[in-house]
């Protein structure tokens, strides 16, 4: 199974996302044979999710608190993404952890909590380019993945993001995805031996319909994670298209 997931970020206002939505279900036909997820910003989930829902699209938030509910000004709980109409939530973006201080052992906590109220987590883990260029990047990727040995087995997707790439329209060669893509699936198979097999790793980082394709040729590259892209209704739909 494929899985294609727009991030839109901090971008959008109702009226664009409605007819982004709208747009996006004329031009992806009615049965996309992948997996399709929309993470739009917590003002606009209610109506996403009532827009796209219906027709099997996951909605995802982009962050949760471990928090069922409490003094946590500016935060968002599980089950208010939940109630909300989100299937799941993307966590351990690496703009999360650049800008907002998450952790490691905050994200362990966020993914039990996602499982306590029935989300998806869509966990992402990458190295920065000073870390790539240290050659750091499996030891990084490993030490991200490591909270699975506390978290243990749950349903799960995973996202390889290079934080170089993203953004950056400046995508990782085959061969990085190739290499970061193994060592993820055999540290997922290490950590959580009876379900890590399972777990799709989607790739992300200046994800384009040009490049798309190449992307979900290279073995364990189960889809993708896109940003920018995924701003287009008709770019996004192209790579659902490209999911197959
Ligand atoms: P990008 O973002 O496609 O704009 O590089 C990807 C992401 O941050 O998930």
């Amino acid at each position: 199974m494929r899985c294609v997931v727009a991030n839109w970020k901090m971008n959008l206002a109702s009226g664009e996302a409605k007819s982004f939505c709208e747009d996006l279900l004329v031009h992806m036909g009615p049965e996309p044979e992948s997996e399709v997820g929309i993470a739009p910003p917590y003002t606009l989930l209610h109506l996403v999710s009532s827009l796209v829902r219906t027709k099997g699209l996951r909605v995802f938030g982009q962050n949760g608190h471990a928090e069922a509910k409490g003094a946590f000004t500016g935060e968002i709980s599980m089950p208010q993404l939940r109630d909300a109409g989100c299937s799941g939530v993307i966590l351990g973006h690496s703009e999360r952890r650049q800008f907002f201080g998450e952790t490691d052992a905050a994200l362990a906590k966020k993914i039990k909590a996602a499982w306590q109220w029935d989300l998806l987590p869509l966990l992402c883990i990458g190295e920065s380019l000073a870390q790539r260029d240290a050659d750091q990047t499996l030891a990084v990727l490993g030490q991200q993945l490591s909270i699975l040995a506390e978290t243990g087995p749950g349903p799960l997707w995973v996202a390889y993001e290079p934080v170089w790439a993203i953004g950056t329209g400046r995508r990782a060669e085959a061969a990085q995805v190739l290499e970061a893509h193994a060592f993820i699936r055999a540290e997922l198979n290490r950590l959580l031996p009876e379900t890590g097999s399972q777990v799709p790793i989607l790739y992300g980082g200046s994800v384009t319909p040009e490049s798309f394709p190449e992307l979900l040729g290279i073995p364990e590259v189960a889809g993708g994670l896109v940003g920018g892209a995924s701003l287009d209704p008709g770019k996004f739909a192209e790579l659902v298209k490209q999911a197959g």
